[in-house]
């Protein structure tokens, strides 16, 4: 009997451990559901009181460790009517706060000064009214807009109390009153505009260009001397006597110091070449499944040689190839690829093809078209190579690695950020590329593989295009699975048959990227995975425009009007129905005339990005939810 009950103790232990190992932040649940209960709203949302928050619900986003509600975004969901009280301001570990685009009435809830931490709030595109917030309850917000509200009243002291505030957008309200002096030196996007404020504009604000305050009552600017920059001394020849003996020796000194560093470099270089090469490219394949015989046998064999293509200035043949030092750049959709350096110092990338489907003479056919392919934004195939066992392609080593690479690498560490200008330039290149593959071959030829990791920087720094119809001539890759899929067209049920819009729908993913910073599939906090396509759809559609941008292209003032547009660009070429994408030379043009609006504003020193802003201690951007559109 004891014995009974003693099992009976361990179930409901273990039954009691299961719940909380499932545990969900219970009280910012309760809080939650108490809020969408009593705050009508004309769109259903699926926050069901029997799933777990954290992985179930729509727009709301926990810690880490799911014991906090960190982030809740309902953008354009119907929310009528004011905020029930006593109900979201119970979330209190609450970070972000989205419920733009709604029509919500009523007061700015005071009860929101509980929510300490909050940090990005957006509540533009409602019908709020009334006087703004006592800020002085927050410390750490960050971006604050409440533009296109009824706000009226002034706008209080306490914001020069936001040290972190970052970007503030109060446009399309009632204010009035004077300008507080907001001293905040992280201050990067501001917007008054459409008030009704009077006075002077404070001395520090007047570095925000004065679109940022128009349409207002009677605002005044006090005229400062522009600033001038120093001139520099100019530099006086004769002066040169005196001191030179000192600063030669110093001179001598720093020359001497540093050609022993350099010195010593070389030695470590000469060391690790060396090093490098005992695991040559040869090594390196017979690590797949070659082994040395074959590899040697097969450089012997007079009838497999390395075909370069004409104009190439290359001069090595397969073995000096295969002896070369070699590193894995990264496995493919369609095999390895490394980086080779020849004894010569020549650097190249060898890419190894698997699954070929073609025989030598359809493959050389190929080879021929591709190769002969010469144009400044398509990465040039030098050589190749074909025997039975072995197929390599050998392209030009580019330093800077892939567009994936440079848009994806080290986020979140210091890493400099990939700007704008670059970003069109690749854009252009690859475009241009692109477009010109489908001129050749009679309009016939498809690239069949477009995605940021086969777009690199040619030389004068546009982006140019490789792995240029390989899918024609290897197997079809299997559907969702692999990496590529993201960029895949919905129409390919078979990689080998895929046509020119496919090319552009791929190349519409890849503005995205560039766009949102955002690879193609990738899962959120919660290990939802998103497509990108579908989020980015969703996310525009709500009217959040600016939630997609990378918020690395933030820092730059004055080209949201051309993310927008290239935001356009991209929609366009990742429409579902093939026939109505536009053409590759068409998709040229667009993005060429964005470059030019480019070039004709970038004089402006305006910020005119309304909502989101680059920061290094805002938290990680909280990928919206593509469950949202999913319902229409
Ligand atoms: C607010 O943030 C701080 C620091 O990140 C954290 O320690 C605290 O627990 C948070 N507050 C709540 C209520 O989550
Ligand atoms: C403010 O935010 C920063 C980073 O976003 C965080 O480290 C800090 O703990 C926050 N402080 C409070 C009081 O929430
Ligand atoms: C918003 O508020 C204004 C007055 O403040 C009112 O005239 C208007 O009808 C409201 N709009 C909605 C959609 O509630
Ligand atoms: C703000 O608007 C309300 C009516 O919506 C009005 O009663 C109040 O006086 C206004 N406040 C200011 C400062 O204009
Ligand atoms: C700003 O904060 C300080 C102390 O934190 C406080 O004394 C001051 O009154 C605040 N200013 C405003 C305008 O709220
Ligand atoms: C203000 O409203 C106008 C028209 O209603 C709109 O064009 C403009 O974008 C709004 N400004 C901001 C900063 O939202
Ligand atoms: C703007 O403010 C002035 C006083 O500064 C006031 O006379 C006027 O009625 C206000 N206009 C609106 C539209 O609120
Ligand atoms: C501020 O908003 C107005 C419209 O309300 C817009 O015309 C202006 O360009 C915006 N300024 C900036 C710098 O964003």
């Amino acid at each position: 009997m004891t014995g009974l009950w003693i099992l009976h103790w361990f179930f409901l232990l273990g039954f009691v451990f299961l719940i909380h190992g499932n545990a969900d932040p219970v009280e910012d649940k309760q809080a939650l559901l108490d809020f969408v209960n009593n705050h009508p709203h004309s769109r259903s949302l699926n926050w069901d009181s029997n799933t777990p928050v954290c992985d179930h619900w729509t727009g709301v986003t926990c810690s880490a460790d799911k014991s906090h509600v960190i982030a809740v975004r309902l953008p354009g969901i119907g929310l009528s009517g004011p905020i029930p009280p006593n109900t979201l301001s119970r979330v209190s570990g609450l970070q972000i706060l989205s419920l733009r685009s709604n029509v919500i009435i009523g007061h700015f809830p005071s009860d929101f000064s509980n929510l300490k931490n909050l940090s990005l709030l957006y509540l533009q595109f409602n019908n709020f009214s009334g006087p703004l917030p006592d800020f002085s309850a927050w410390n750490n917000l960050t971006i604050v807009n409440l533009a296109n509200n009824h706000f009226n009243g002034s706008i209080p002291e306490s914001i020069s109390n936001l040290t972190q505030l970052s970007a503030l957008n109060l446009a399309n309200n009632s204010l009035s009153g004077e300008i507080p002096d907001i001293e905040v030196p992280k201050l990067q996007l501001l917007n008054l505009s459409n008030n009704n404020l009077s006075g002077i504009v404070p001395k520090s604000l007047q570095r925000f260009s004065r679109a940022v305050f128009g349409g207002n009552n009677d605002l005044s600017f006090t005229n400062f001397p522009a600033e001038v920059p120093p001139v520099a001394p100019p530099s006086k020849p004769n002066q040169k006597s005196g001191k030179l003996g000192e600063t030669a020796l110093l001179g001598i000194i720093i020359a001497a110091a540093v050609l022993g560093i350099v010195a010593f470099a070389c030695l470590i270089l000469v060391v690790c070449l060396r090093r490098k090469r005992e695991d040559g490219l040869s090594g390196k394949l017979q690590k797949g499944e070659m082994s040395p015989e074959k590899v040697i046998s097969r450089s012997q064999d007079v009838n497999n040689r390395l075909v370069f293509f004409e104009g190439c200035h290359y001069a090595f043949d397969l073995e000096d190839l295969l002896r070369a030092s070699a590193e894995v750049l990264g496995k493919g959709t369609f095999g390895t690829a490394y980086k080779a350096i020849l004894e010569d110092a020549t650097i190249v990338v060898v890419k190894r093809l698997k699954d070929v489907n073609v025989g030598k003479k359809d493959f050389e056919q190929h080879m021929e078209i591709v190769g002969n392919i010469k144009h400044e934004n398509v990465v040039e195939l030098k050589a190749y190579y074909y025997s039975k066992d072995e197929k390599l392609m050998v392209y030009d080593y580019h330093t800077q690695g892939s567009f994936s690479a440079m848009l994806h690498g080290r986020r979140g560490e210091d890493r400099i950020p990939l700007d704008w200008d670059t970003r069109l330039r690749i854009a252009i290149g690859a475009a241009r590329g692109i477009a010109h593959i489908h001129t050749e071959n009679g309009g016939k030829l498809v690239h069949g593989n477009v995605k940021a990791s086969n777009i690199f920087l040619n030389p004068q720094q546009y982006g140019c295009v490789s792995d240029i119809g390989l899918t024609t001539i290897m197997s079809s890759l299997a559907p969702p699975i692999s990496r590529a899929a993201g960029y895949r067209a919905p129409e390919v049920t078979d990689t080998r048959k895929a046509a020119q819009p496919a090319d552009v729908y791929s190349f519409g993913v890849v503005l995205l990227e560039l766009l949102t910073g955002k690879s193609p599939i990738h899962t959120t906090a919660g290990d939802e995975i998103v497509h990108l396509v579908r989020w980015v759809h969703s996310v525009v559609r709500e009217e959040w425009t600016a939630e997609v941008f990378d918020l690395e292209l933030m820092r730059y003032p004055g080209i949201e009007e051309e993310m927008v547009e290239m935001l356009q660009i991209a929609m366009s070429c990742v429409v579902r129905m093939p026939d109505q994408r536009p053409k590759m030379l068409d998709v040229v043009k667009m993005i060429e005339n964005v470059q030019r609006m480019d070039n004709e504003n970038r004089p402006s020193s305006g910020n005119r990005s309304e909502s989101t802003t680059p920061l290094g201690s805002t938290p990680p951007p909280v990928v919206g939810t593509p469950q949202l559109t999913s319902q229409e």
